[in-house]
């Protein structure tokens, strides 16, 4: 039976992506490649002031420009309705500028022109008179009284102020402090950063005039949901528009949000009769896309002298930017940041935020992470390694005995997630013996006696990821379900349609497994298809590690849905019942006859030629997920580096990551997810930064100040896993795409902070350049 399934190469095999195919020949279809006749090519004019008063556009330099077709302002825009549009937090955003900029980089009018070079030249030609205004950089200064109100355009808008939320217990949690032994704090800092996709955001807008059919190139991570969204803002039929995401060049949550240009671009196609081509260039994307992080957080631990944990308080100041345009589930307002407890076994937690706009852009996405969980992680990660310090204990000895045990799951957090199972020892255990803990320390106290720096950092993370269950989980009211379509052809070879959209983690190959798995038909002979509208299910669309939790139990659902009707047509050519059908690996046979069979492919033929009298021809269905829970992955990573105490340069020596994603679809994909992810992690902990001067002005706008790790910087990852299946998903698969970026950060930095710990440093906000490494060395020297 064994070899059977080798054959077949479901879950479990690293089966390899047949993507890269096309990828590596340079024959994959990006939006930059759709060129259609007659097409033209838009610019965005950009907002060079972070707050200023618009008193006038003239665009009639730029409109006589030679191979100019239209210029298009807010102005124009707002006759159509289409000068704002509302954001996935419901709040609005300017679409083009009409009244004021309100951040560096905004969008203040399109040249449509004949060729793309004209269309940035012509940029140059319009005149906009900004008035300036005081620039908010710091959700601090936001919310002063005195502060000038960003939002004028909002009725009765009188601060900066956006929400207050919070979560979880205040008074059990007040209680729990009271009585607590020791009690631990850190003001942090998750600095923005940016997903910084290779491909930059893009579309193409063909609206055709005879028929109105508006179809959209889009890089878009979530299409079923973008056409719900255009329909609605636009007023235009939904099934008069699609939105086909061709191949995608990476997202990392930066291509969920509709932005300004594809909304510009339909526009001017519809107004003009022609497609209209609009691709970002790098320095657009850094400035003016979805950001990440910028959550300012302090956090206390209440402990008692032992060392069990009591309680967690957390309160969070959000910087949005100008306008809330957070893409995450309606509810919740900081995103899945409520499981802040992470893997420990806490009674009592609250968490308080409050969002504030600033003049910066706006997005607030999910970068490789499930809303806001990074920065939940992070936060809780750091605070556990000072309180081991201040308690005396090992941070390893710390974890242990404060995490969910694994008889306890499903486990309810003090905050109310219900995590659908865990083994957190078993990962901590694995990640300390392959990195030889014991040993390291050991070198460690040596290294320190000859003066050196040396530092071992743990993060043992809980992700939530499979957003969601319909009753708590939707994007401006949508549930966040996803659908799989399953057809299988005569021949036997089958055809897999899914909601979701791949980016580079290898769906066509992973999901053809999971039907290989349930029907027996071999990876190669199925043929996957995302990121058109008109020809998949609907679905919300691929972020936060949500695939594989939901589309990708829409997809074994489907093939059980199949498989059944299978069945039936396999009883009667075997000319048994139903009940004497045995089914494994693709092979029907009959029970207590194993010599009496007929494969699916057999069956598949009979489906068109030979099935039952009164049974319906074909073998094909659908199937929607809604999920009973989210899934809940985790890991430890260990990590060791050394600081060079005269520059502040810190250099990676070991780090270990034990992952625990449930079952393994792919165990080379998910490989290369968690190499990837943790070469995001350390881009984040070690040099990324979208930073603001005191104008607003932007800084990391591009690839020489936003520094993104090269191969040469990233450090050898060595993997390990552990596999605790999810109870409630079919295939006992959880989500793995994020998990990397998520609990990597904390244990790069924890690393850090342990190496400089004889000095009495105790925390220095991310991201660690090899300056602020230093400079947090002299200080500490100084006050020594
Ligand atoms: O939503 P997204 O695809 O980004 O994240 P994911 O569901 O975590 O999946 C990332 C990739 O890893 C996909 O190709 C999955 O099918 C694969 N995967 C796997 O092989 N086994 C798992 N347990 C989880 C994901």
């Amino acid at each position: 039976m064994a070899s059977d399934t080798e054959q077949i190469r479901g879950l479990g095999h690293s089966v390899r992506r047949v993507e890269d195919d096309r990828f590596i020949r340079g024959k994959g279809t990006y939006v930059d490649d759709v060129k259609l006749p007659g097409m033209l090519h838009m610019a965005i004019l950009r907002s060079p002031y972070a707050h200023a008063k618009i008193n006038g556009i003239d665009a009639s330099r730029a409109q006589a420009l030679d191979g100019v077709v239209a210029v298009v302002t807010g102005e124009l825009m707002a006759q159509h309705n289409l000068a704002w549009m509302p954001t996935p937090s419901y709040d609005t955003q300017a679409v083009l500028a009409t009244d004021k900029v309100r951040f560096q980089g905004q969008e203040v009018a399109a040249v449509i022109a004949e060729d793309p070079y004209v269309a940035k030249d012509a940029l140059e030609l319009i005149d906009v008179d900004y008035e300036p205004l005081e620039p908010i950089v710091t959700p601090q200064r936001a919310l002063e009284p005195d502060a000038p109100v960003i939002r004028t355009d909002k009725e009765g808008k009188t601060d900066n102020h956006i929400y207050d939320w919070e979560t979880g217990d205040r008074e059990a949690t007040d209680r729990a402090f009271a009585e607590a032994d020791k009690v631990v704090s850190l003001d942090t800092f998750y600095p923005r950063c940016h997903p910084s996709p290779l491909e930059t955001c893009g579309c193409v807008a063909d609206v055709n005039p005879a028929t109105g059919q508006a179809t959209i190139w889009m890089t878009s991570q979530a299409p079923h949901a973008i056409r719900t969204v255009f329909a609605l803002v636009a007023g235009l039929p939904e099934e008069k528009i699609r939105i086909i995401s061709p191949d995608i060049g990476g997202g990392f949550g930066n291509k969920v949000p509709v932005y300004p240009g594809y909304v510009v671009a339909t526009a001017a196609s519809l107004l003009l009769g022609r497609p209209v081509k609009w691709i970002e260039e790098r320095t657009e994307n850094l400035i003016s896309t979805g950001f990440a992080r910028d959550f300012h957080m302090h956090g206390e631990l209440a402990l008692k002298a032992d060392g069990t944990m009591t309680g967690l308080r957390v309160s969070l100041l959000a910087d949005e930017g100008a306008f809330h345009a957070d893409a995450q589930p309606s509810k919740f307002k900081v995103g899945l940041f409520g499981i802040v407890s992470g893997s420990y076994d806490l009674p009592a937690a609250h968490v308080a935020a409050t969002g504030a706009y600033t003049n910066k852009a706006p997005g607030g996405v999910a970068y490789r992470c499930s809303f806001r969980v990074t920065e939940a992680s992070y936060l809780i990660e750091r605070l556990v390694q000072n309180a081991a310090y201040e308690l005396g204990i090992d941070p390893a000895e710390l974890r242990k005995k404060n995490f969910v045990p694994k008889d306890r799951f499903p486990y309810e957090s003090a905050t109310g997630f219900v995590y659908d199972s865990g083994d957190y020892q078993a990962a901590m255990d694995l990640a300390l013996e392959k990195i030889g803990y014991a040993e390291l320390r050991k070198e460690q106290e040596e290294a320190r006696a000859q003066g050196k720096l040396y530092g071992i950092g743990l993060a043992s993370f809980t992700e939530v990821v499979g957003a969601g269950p319909h009753h708590q989980y939707d994007i401006l009211g949508l549930a966040m379900n996803d659908g799989a379509e399953l057809r299988i052809h005569p021949t036997g070879k089958a055809i897999l349609k899914i909601s979701v959209q791949t980016q580079g983690q290898g769906h066509e190959t992973t999901f053809a497994q999971i039907v290989a798995e349930e029907i027996g038909i071999q990876p190669e002979d199925i043929k996957v298809m995302h990121g058109d509208t008109d020809n998949t299910p609907y679905g919300l669309g691929t972020y936060a590690s949500r695939s594989t939790p939901v589309s990708g139990a829409a997809t074994a659902m489907v093939t059980r849905r199949v498989r059944e009707k299978a069945m039936k047509i396999a009883a009667h050519l075997l000319e048994v019942s139903e009940e004497d059908v045995e089914f494994h690996a693709g092979t029907f046979s009959v029970r207590g006859a194993p010599d009496r069979t007929k494969t699916i492919q057999d069956v598949a033929l009979a489906a068109y030629t030979n099935f039952p009298d009164g049974m319906e021809p074909g073998l094909e269905a659908v199937y929607y997920y809604d999920p009973p829970n989210l899934t809940f992955p985790f890991g430890t990573y260990a990590v060791a580096v050394e600081v060079d105490p005269d520059t502040g340069v810190w250099e990676v020596r070991r780090m270990v990551a034990v992952d625990d994603c449930g079952v393994r679809i792919n165990p080379m994909i998910v490989e290369g997810q968690i190499h990837g992810g943790l070469t995001e992690g350390y881009g984040i902990a070690a040099m990324e930064l979208i930073t603001f001067d005191e104008d607003g002005n932007c800084i990391g706008a591009n690839f020489t100040d936003y520094l993104l790790p090269t191969a040469v910087e990233t450090p050898r990852f060595e993997l390990g896993e552990t596999v605790t299946p999810s109870p409630h998903h079919p295939i006992g698969a959880k989500g793995v795409g994020e998990s990397a970026t998520v609990g990597s950060p904390a244990a790069y930095v924890n690393a850090v902070i342990d190496a400089l710990r004889p000095l009495g440093v105790t925390n220095i906000d991310m991201p660690l350049t090899s300056a602020k490494v230093w400079q947090a060395i002299q200080d500490a020297k100084a006050l020594a």
